[in-house]
């Protein structure tokens, strides 16, 4: 399949890996790659800038197709050293990067100077305009169902997408609750070029997380996450569990007039404690509502010739087939 979004990245597959903290090491993103798609490491999830040029040199070492690093500006005080990580990142060789969070604009001119393609991941129309005025090369629209960060607007994909085609003429690719070949054909049909996916590659084979995020994905139906830090105007979607029932009692308890630090137990520094050493109640981590559509563990070459496989079917049997008069159960 070719669109837009294959050849501006030069990857085989119309499918994105999107940037995950503690999850978008070199391991994941080269399997990515590997498999036809575009990898992404985690920028932030390196300490240092250093730290980010060891993981992209690794990534090198682990496949020759183009991958991406996510760089998420973050709403808080202390800034990282993004000066240092768009170095590391020009200096690495690096092809693709996505941006999210804040507008990009400060280090745009850098990347595009080293000739380094833009996608920046947004949750509404207004957004994906502005960083098509800027100049990205493209957008990934993340709709309300996605793990992460949805915005505030709460605008599901089925609506968002529909209307960044009306308006951009960048091209763009779809995020948030994408898992199988139904979900590109129905991106496909709503005028992206392509998917992102972050949730469903945490189950992978490859993903350097702990089984037992894995298995906590699996078991998740669609009703299983919930929206924290909505009072703070910095709305997460992640996976339910103890933490973010106590999270969700402190909000209720303390309305317009709760803190950061009055959640900070349930929120700081507890990425490495659950991706890592696999302890699922230590705090709050981002989940997408697709958890429902996700019930194995393969690695990404298989889940990605999958989708492929089903999109290819979807199209030219499904719905060319109800095309020409004849017409199946999609089971
Ligand atoms: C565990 C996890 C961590 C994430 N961390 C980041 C991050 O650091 N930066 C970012 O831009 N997006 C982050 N995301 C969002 C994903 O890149 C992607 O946009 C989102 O997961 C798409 O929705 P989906 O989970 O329904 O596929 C994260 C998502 C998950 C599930």
């Amino acid at each position: 399949m070719k669109t837009r979004i294959t050849e501006l990245f030069g990857i085989e597959h119309p499918i994105i890996q999107g940037g995950m903290h503690y999850v978008g090491f070199a391991e994941l993103a080269a399997a990515v790659s590997n498999a036809g798609g575009l990898g992404c490491i985690t920028g932030l999830t390196q300490k240092t800038p250093g730290d980010l040029a060891n993981e992209i040199a690794k990534c090198k070492d682990l496949t020759d197709k183009p991958f991406a690093v996510n760089l998420t500006f973050l709403p808080t005080v202390s800034s990282p050293d993004y000066p240092g990580y768009v170095k590391a990142i020009i200096q690495g060789g690096v092809k693709a990067v996505e941006t999210a969070g804040r507008n990009p604009v400060e280090v745009l001119p850098y990347l595009k100077d080293a000739g380094i393609k833009v996608i920046h991941k947004c949750t509404s129309v207004r957004h994906s305009l502005k960083a098509q005025a800027i100049g990205c090369d493209a957008v990934s629209v993340d709709g309300f169902e996605c793990g992460g960060h949805p915005g505030e607007d709460d605008i599901p994909n089925m609506i968002l997408l529909p209307r960044a085609a009306d308006e951009l003429e960048i091209p763009f690719v779809a995020s948030g609750g994408m898992a199988d070949g139904r979900s590109l054909v129905a991106a496909l049909a709503l005028g992206a070029e392509g998917m992102n996916m972050g949730t469903r590659f945490i189950a992978t084979q490859e993903a350097p997380v702990h089984q037992r995020v894995k298995d906590a994905i699996v078991a998740a139906s669609e009703l299983d996450t919930r929206l924290v830090m909505r009072p703070l105007r910095n709305t997460e979607r992640v996976i339910t569990n103890e933490a973010v029932e106590r999270l969700l009692a402190k909000e209720k308890a303390l309305g317009d007039q709760i803190k950061f630090e009055d959640i900070i137990d349930e929120v700081a520094g507890v990425y490495p404690r659950i991706m890592i050493n696999g302890e699922m109640e230590a705090g709050a981590w981002s989940c997408g509502m697709v958890a429902g559509l996700i019930n194995d563990v393969p690695t990404c070459k298989a889940l990605i010739d999958r989708i492929m496989a089903e999109a290819d079917a979807l199209i030219r049997q499904r719905l060319e087939g109800m095309l020409s008069g004849s017409f199946a159960a999609a089971k």
